[in-house]
């Protein structure tokens, strides 16, 4: 029998716009606290409904984003590879997501201090392969050094739009070789490794891929995703997907939808070595 998937979020006790990073964000634009539960929440039960074993990390003052639990780190079987963010506002996260891997199990990793990584928001597995954004938060080198430690091929892209400075705003593996994609986020040389290396690949219109729904969450064939995509709802349907659109509009004033709050920690089904560990379980 196999495990349920397993994901990390942290309520947004103290979430708000309290700093600007990203191009989304503005301090006059405030979040609405009441909203961002009702919103986190709804995420979570739906998250839940399809069977997710939910853990939460507690949230802290002073520490707005660290609703945004893609950013933790990259976890690659026991291993959870910590993040070292870009701005100093986002720095102080990093203990936090070090203690909770830490005291759940993980082998924690920390990468050499020069260079700067954002976890699975700029660092996806489509089949064997880790897909990684580069520029505007995680250097390229951080990304060589994790295919090392890791021994798993590394294909760094880089990224070309602020609005979509994280990976995981652009890009959404779905299964081993199936992939949705925003192409204006990434050069020709990005756009043609994403094409040569995933057989189906998804183009979302510009339109739709400013409503964040390359931003969603996959588990088994069920898309979770922010509202505003109906084009892109109708081809996931096509090809046998379920989806449950959202509303993240709280969330998107920090630059963050369904798949930034949320860190799969037992492997998304898009990543074969997910389903090695699943075999090994029983
Ligand atoms: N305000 C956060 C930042 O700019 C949002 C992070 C969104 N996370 C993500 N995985 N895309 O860092």
């Amino acid at each position: 029998m196999s495990r349920s998937p397993r994901i990390l979020m942290c309520p947004p006790d103290y979430y708000g716009i309290e700093y600007e990073i990203n191009p989304w964000m503005n301090r006059e634009n405030a979040t609405d606290p009441t909203a961002s539960v009702w919103q986190w929440w709804a995420l979570h039960d739906a998250l839940r409904d399809l069977g997710v074993e939910i853990e939460t990390l507690e949230p802290v003052p002073g520490l707005p984003d660290l609703v945004f639990t893609a950013n933790a780190g990259l976890v690659f079987h026991n291993t959870f590879v910590v993040s070292r963010f870009r701005h100093g506002v986002r720095q102080g996260e990093a203990p936090h997501f070090e203690r909770w891997a830490r005291r759940h199990g993980f082998d924690v990793v920390d990468m050499p201090p020069h260079l700067h990584f954002e976890g699975a928001g700029d660092a996806l597995f489509c089949g064997s392969t880790l897909f990684a954004g580069y520029r505007y938060r995680s250097d390229a080198g951080a990304h060589q050094w994790i295919g090392t430690q890791l021994g798993v091929e590394v294909l760094p892209v880089e990224l070309v739009d602020p609005r979509f400075y994280h990976l995981d705003t652009c890009f959404c593996p779905l299964a081993e070789g199936a992939a949705l994609y925003y192409p204006g986020a990434f050069d020709d040389y990005g756009r043609s490794v994403l094409r040569d290396r995933i057989e189906t690949l998804i183009e979302v219109e510009a339109e739709e891929a400013v409503s964040f729904s390359c931003n969603a969450v996959v588990v088994g064939r069920s898309v979770l995703l922010n509202e505003g995509a109906p084009k892109l709802a109708r081809i996931l349907r096509g090809i046998g997907f379920t989806t449950t659109p959202l509303r993240l509009t709280e969330f998107i004033k920090a630059g963050g939808s369904a798949k930034c709050l949320t860190l799969r920690l037992d492997g998304e089904e898009a990543a074969s070595w997910s389903h090695a560990e699943a075999l090994a379980v029983h």
